[in-house]
């Protein structure tokens, strides 16, 4: 039976909304964000390991989310490098499912437990002491403090690589699962604008610069997982030399000016083809994500 995570959920939305107050209609976290238009064309690689829908031969429609990972609407663009990329992929049955990813690889603890003492402990604000201890009792946080210290300013979210984060299974035509990571890669590495506007407005300036780049695009890639790797701890990086191939291109052609936003973009909603894998931090995002839909809906 899936565990159940709303109390965990609750005492998690609580913390936040101490540490970054309480912006009504908002999300608790990656608030400040918007939505564009995509299709996404599948290249047949992935036939070989899973029968999802969207992971075939023909395009479907998709919708984007990008975003800042704050809990305050009001964040300054330049201030953190965590950005989010969210995509809802239309299913031909009428299904969707999601890819909701961050711009670093791994997570910062293997349970949903951990993060959440984390966020409730910094609710407290613990002296510089007091979070040196918090975050030693937590050591596989440490690859992702590295990766994060040395990211560089995050110029657009055009040019940025994204993370899922958590393995998948893969399921063929056989019912043969096969672990795999995803990973979103930019088109353009590199604009001139984002570096301008960078400068000048450091507040506000990667959404008007991203309205500015459209058309853009996006390679989505899988790594296949072997013997041995991590598949249920979101703090694990794979060994560098696992397979790894292009499995469909992502077009974001439009803004969406007025967005219905009520879309949860919730990662375990998997099609026939894909199964989520044990990760309990992966599970919790479930509940975590409704409880923050149900508050934002109400305006609260
Ligand atoms: C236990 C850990 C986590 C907690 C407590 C948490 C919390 C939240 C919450 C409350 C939201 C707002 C949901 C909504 O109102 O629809 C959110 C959104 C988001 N989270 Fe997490 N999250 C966690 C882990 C992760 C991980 C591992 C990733 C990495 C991919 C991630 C990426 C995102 C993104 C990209 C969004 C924005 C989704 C959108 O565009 O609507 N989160 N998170």
């Amino acid at each position: 039976m899936e565990k159940n995570y709303s109390d965990l959920a609750e005492t998690a939305i609580q913390s936040i909304e101490k540490i970054a107050g309480t912006h009504p209609g908002y999300r608790r976290a990656h608030a400040k964000g918007s939505y564009y238009e995509a299709v996404f064309t599948p290249n047949g690689q992935a036939i070989p390991y899973t029968t999802a829908a969207h992971l075939q031969q023909e395009p479907v429609k998709a919708i984007v989310r990008f975003s800042d990972s704050s809990p305050s609407p009001k964040m300054m663009d330049g201030l953190s490098p965590v950005k989010g990329m969210s995509v809802q992929f239309q299913l031909p049955n009428g299904q969707v499912t999601y890819l909701v990813s961050v711009t670093v690889p791994v997570f910062l603890t293997k349970t949903p437990e951990a993060f959440v003492e984390i966020i409730r402990l910094t609710a407290q604000k613990p002296g510089p002491r007091d979070l040196v201890k918090m975050f030693m009792k937590y050591p596989e946080s440490k690859a992702a403090f590295r990766i994060i210290k040395h990211m560089k300013p995050f110029l657009s979210y055009s040019t940025s690589c994204y993370y899922p984060i958590h393995a998948f299974y893969f399921v063929n035509e056989q019912g043969k699962r096969q672990a795999v990571k995803y990973k979103w890669v930019p088109d353009e590495t590199f604009s001139l604008e984002a570096k301008k506007e960078s400068a000048v407005h450091a507040m506000d300036y990667l959404e008007k610069e991203l309205d500015e780049q459209l058309p853009i695009g996006f390679t989505l890639y899988v790594t296949l997982g072997e013997e041995g790797d991590l598949v249920d701890d979101s703090t694990a990086s794979w060994p560098k030399e696992r397979t790894t191939f292009a499995i469909g291109h992502l077009d974001i052609n439009g803004k969406i000016e007025h967005p219905d936003d009520q879309i949860v973009f919730d990662p375990t909603v998997v099609p026939a083809g894909i199964e989520c894998t044990d990760d309990p931090v992966l599970h919790a995002r479930r509940d975590f994500y409704a409880a923050s839909f149900k508050r934002r809906i109400k305006g609260l």
